[in-house]
């Protein structure tokens, strides 16, 4: 199966020219997740967008949300939902990331679920991981039906938060096992026949092989990589 490599920027970078530059390097076949505001500038038919977060109501009164109506209409094809940074430091809840999800699913947006424990869970242990992977996922995907999460391809990113923008990946063999995990819990709870889990956290074009060298894992979620043209150049090269 083709691996698929998701770049995230993040609130980067700060100006449209830079974000022009970026995008020119991420070829054919690239999820690009650049921050809303760049969407209308960066029209690039070869390349697939998503957003870095999405609201669950169509339209309204609610400053400054962005729907998933908006964003099909603007050609975007998938959203990130739940990144760890805006459940930490945005107070972003599992009740809201499930609202999000299921708006998303209903108007055709794919949707791209992080999950991943912190460096206090890791700590206790596999099982405490596990433990916490399951309860999120489980939350995240509560009441919604396995032929709406199959027909539209939901992809889970294992993502463990001590691991993002540390510089510290996760062991390969580690990442592989608790995605393993995570795809036969998306089998036995929610009826996905082939789930899609990509690794993220410290990817770059170094160790990014040593990941999706795996049957289990579909693919990176790249961060802090995916701002530095040299980096997106070999990356791209390196999963051709
Ligand atoms: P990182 O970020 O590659 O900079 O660790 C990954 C992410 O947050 O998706």
């Amino acid at each position: 199966m083709k691996k698929i490599i998701a770049f995230n920027w993040k609130m980067n970078p700060v100006s449209k020219k830079e974000a022009g530059d970026l995008i020119k390097e991420c070829s054919s076949g690239a999820i690009v997740a650049p921050p809303f505001v760049y969407f209308g500038l960066l029209k690039n038919k070869k390349i697939k967008f998503a957003s870095q977060d999405v609201f669950w109501e169509e339209s309204g009164a609610y400053t400054g949300e962005v729907s998933p109506k908006m964003l099909k209409d603007l050609g975007v094809e998938y959203a990130i939902i739940g990144h760890s940074e805006r459940r930490q430091h945005l107070g972003e809840t599992d009740e809201m990331i499930n609202r999000k999800i299921r708006a998303s699913l209903f108007v055709g947006l794919k949707v791209i679920l992080c999950v991943g424990e912190t460096l206090v869970i890791r700590k206790k242990g596999k099982k405490a991981v596990e433990t916490f992977i399951k309860k999120q996922l489980s939350a995240d995907l509560k009441n919604i039906s396995s032929f709406k999460l199959q027909a539209l391809s939901l992809i889970v990113a294992y993502e463990p938060i001590w691991a993002i923008g540390t510089g510290v990946a996760c062991d390969p063999e580690d990442a592989r096992k608790t995605i393993e995990f995570i795809g036969e819990f998306l089998v036995s709870n929610f009826g996905i026949k082939k789930p899609v889990v990509l690794y993220g956290g410290s990817v770059n074009s170094q160790n990014i092989k040593s990941f999706v060298q795996f049957n289990e894992i579909g693919g990176a979620l790249v961060g802090g990589a995916s701002l530095k043209k040299e980096e997106v150049k070999k990356i791209l090269k390196l999963l051709k």
